[in-house]
């Protein structure tokens, strides 16, 4: 149940939306490969750390990193780290919410049959028709937003394991579908070269940091997510074999919607840097003239919304549960609560990409705001601290005692990346950003 859960969490808009924008965004190869390091290297053990907390802790973050702080005689202040990963996951779900609205807004368009021919203008321009309304991006949102509260203040556990269990396999032949579309009907090699040929020159500090950024947003990290998940964990499972699991499958995901997008980016002359519609633009176009694109297209973007349901609940329990501890209130209220403060900040979020386009700050709107902080700055500052807490402040005994994979080579392999090549990496990139040790160009 864990694995499917944290699954489900894990594959979503990350994936599909997310990696290929920011991988067109930083040039391709050299990005995907510094991406792939770090959720290998820096990602799956800080996985690892956040579910071994939330077992051990069984509690909501706050209360757990609380209550293990006294178990090990530490410094209380550290619950400040709970409060940190509750308040990225709270700024990830305003966005992602809005995001998510507009597959709502795509199944419609394409199984009204709008994409079937269509060209390249005319999906740019149906992209634009979309987030150009105030209205309808806000009418999505609040859907979204609901549908999220409705399974939380239910109780997450209901109803999602059947979701993940069918729906992700549908998923992922939908993608294999896509691929070979792109195989047949995309410049192939063209894309595979690009994702997979790293030229160092195209990676800029901010590059890496983005990579960075994306490892933790792909799996859910450092919001908590995990240590609620990890919190209902039976104590026979193996914590590392199911985040390496978890991991694999979302690395896979976001690998295969890459080899479906980029074949055809090239072969009809986008620029990789489209950003946000890069996705949307790219797939309509396939379904657009695939055989039976319509059927496939109005599957696709369903799944794709359930698959962000499935996330966006993740992100929104850590609050939930945080507000049913501190203020003893009955689980709907808080997940009211939580989510009626993350709709309303999501608010701004749904407006920028219309009505409030103008305003920016640093050349940024509202959405490019709230998703450079959290993703870039708060998921990886979360993460260095989970790994701090984990490999450096809780005793070697406690966390060979929860990972229960003896105290081999395995064991050592996992404390030395948790305790040296996580936080290790976290703190140079964010000095490279800062300009205090240039490692990028
Ligand atoms: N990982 C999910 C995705 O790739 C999104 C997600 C779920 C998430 N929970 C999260 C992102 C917590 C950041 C933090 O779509």
């Amino acid at each position: 149940v864990f694995v499917l859960a944290a699954t489900g969490s894990a594959i979503g808009l990350g994936n599909i939306w997310r990696f290929p924008y920011v991988a067109g965004e930083n040039g391709g190869g050299a990005f995907v490969l510094v991406y792939l390091a770090f959720v290998a290297s820096v990602g799956v053990p800080i996985m690892i750390a956040e579910v071994m907390l939330g077992r051990r802790g069984r509690r909501s973050p706050v209360n757990a990193i609380l209550a293990l702080a006294r178990e090990e005689g530490l410094n209380p202040a550290w619950w400040w780290l709970g409060g940190l990963t509750v308040l990225a996951g709270f700024l990830v779900l305003s966005f992602y919410s809005v995001v998510a609205g507009w597959t709502f807004a795509y199944v419609i368009e394409t199984a009204s049959g709008t994409f079937e021919g269509a060209t390249l203008e005319a999906v740019k321009r149906e992209w634009n028709a979309i987030v150009s309304s105030p209205a309808a991006m806000l009418l999505w949102h609040t859907i979204f937003m609901t549908m999220t509260i409705v399974v939380v203040s239910r109780g997450v556990r209901d109803g999602l394991e059947r979701a993940v269990r069918w729906l992700m396999p549908a998923l992922f032949v939908l993608l294999l579908v896509l691929v070979g579309y792109a195989m047949g009907n995309g410049l192939f090699e063209e894309a595979v070269l690009y994702l997979f040929r790293p030229n160092f020159a195209d990676l800029t500090a901010l590059g890496v940091l983005t990579a960075l950024g994306q490892a933790f947003f792909t799996l859910s990290l450092a919001t908590g997510a995990l240590m609620i998940y990890g919190s209902y964990l039976p104590a026979s499972a193996s914590i590392p074999r199911s985040a390496l699991i978890v991991a694999c499958a979302d690395t896979a995901v976001a690998l295969l919607a890459g080899l479906a997008i980029f074949p055809l980016v090239f072969a009809y002359g986008l620029e990789p840097q489209q950003r946000e519609s890069l996705a949307f633009n790219t797939l309509t176009i396939a379904f657009g003239h695939m055989p039976g694109g319509q059927f496939f297209g109005t599957l696709f973007f369903v799944l794709l919304g359930v698959a962000a349901w499935t996330s966006a609940i993740s992100m929104l329990e850590p609050a939930t549960a945080w507000i049913i501890e501190h203020h003893h209130v009955s689980r709907s209220r808080a997940a009211l609560a939580a989510g009626a403060a993350a709709w309303l900040l999501g608010i701004g979020s749904a407006l920028s990409f219309n009505a409030w386009s103008g305003y920016r700050l640093w050349d940024k709107t509202f959405f490019g705001i709230v998703e450079f902080i959290s993703t870039n700055i708060m998921l990886p500052l979360g993460g260095l601290l989970i790994a701090v807490f984990a490999g450096w402040r809780m005793s070697r005994r406690s966390s060979a005692d929860e990972l229960d994979i003896g105290d081999g080579a395995l064991y050592g392999l996992w404390r030395l990346l948790v305790r040296i090549v996580a936080p290790v990496a976290v703190l140079l990139i964010f000095m490279d950003v800062l300009g205090v040790v240039p490692l990028t160009l």
